[in-house]
């Protein structure tokens, strides 16, 4: 089956952990779900995997077992509550926790195989810079980077967006300030990384919005929903439905397939480059 037109593919890697990158990626896509996008998460956070969390999906088999050959990756796909597919993570296999670029390879060519017409592919990175991270942002299309107004969050947010292009020559980075105080503020966080970015990398960085610091998103993950689904009026749900009309608007990237191999060719020169 051809699909008529390529899945969008977007890593979501923050370089720090905890500033909201499952949040990002289970809202964004739920939000993407209510505008009429077919949506699928891969959630690639593959020692500490929680999206199927955030989605309240019961994961019935894991990406361990696609590598081994035991299931096919179609086999292991569930449907979240929202609409939203999911590619669950695994949890607590150390093995899963330090893939080596080749192994990502193979996940990602599994994703060859699938016939499931998709629109928009999101993949939950996980934290660091570690080289399973850097294979899977380097099979994305675009690569956005979850901030939030801590020195630590904003220093790991530079050191992962100077590795992706400096060393591994990847562009199309966007910035999303999560946590924010207002958008104010949110911007004013995203100009100091891009002022950094220009000045040491001789690179800028795009800017997609805010999400500001919302107690209902802690809510929402004890409910096992996305907050977009469970508080639809609050101000985080409605930051992430901006984030998606945004996502949703910017320019499709070429691409030599329509199928979900997109991010096959460019991923399997960095794994022989490896
Ligand atoms: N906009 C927000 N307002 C308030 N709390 C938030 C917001 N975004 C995320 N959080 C909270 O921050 C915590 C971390 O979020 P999340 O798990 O999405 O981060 P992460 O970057 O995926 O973490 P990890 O690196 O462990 O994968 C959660 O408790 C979540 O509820
Ligand atoms: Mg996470």
């Amino acid at each position: 089956m051809k699909y008529e037109s390529s899945p969008r593919v977007i890593g979501i890697a923050s370089g720090k952990g905890g500033v909201g990158k499952t949040t990002v990626t289970v809202n964004l896509a739920a939000a993407l779900v209510r505008k009429g996008f077919r949506v699928m998460v891969l959630d690639a956070d593959l020692g500490l995997a929680n999206a199927q969390i955030g989605l309240g999906c019961q994961a019935l088999g894991n990406l361990a077992q696609v590598l081994r050959g035991e299931r096919k990756l179609e086999e292991i796909i569930v449907s979240a509550p929202c609409g939203v597919r999911l590619v669950p993570g695994t949890s607590g296999v150390r093995d899963m926790a330090a893939l080596d670029r080749a192994q990502v390879a193979a996940i990602i060519h599994a994703f060859s195989e699938l016939d499931e017409p998709l629109d928009f592919l999101l993949v939950d990175i996980a934290a660091g810079i570690s080289p399973s991270v850097l294979a899977f942002l380097g099979a994305c299309q675009r690569r956005f980077v979850v901030a939030c107004d801590h020195p630590a969050s904003i220093a790991d947010a530079y050191a992962l967006i100077k590795v992706m292009s400096t060393e591994e020559g990847l562009d199309e980075i966007h910035v999303i300030g999560n946590m924010a105080a207002s958008q104010a503020h949110g911007h004013h966080l995203y100009g100091r990384l891009n002022q950094v970015c220009n000045r040491f990398l001789g690179c800028s960085v795009g800017y997609l919005t805010a999400i500001e610091a919302d107690e209902t998103v802690q809510d929402a993950w004890r409910m096992y929903q996305p907050v977009v689904e469970y508080a639809p009026s609050s101000s985080s749900a409605r930051d992430f439905r901006r984030l998606a009309t945004i996502v949703s608007e910017m320019p499709l990237m070429p691409c030599a397939s329509g199928r979900v191999q997109f991010f096959m060719e460019r991923m399997l020169q960095t794994a022989e480059g490896a």
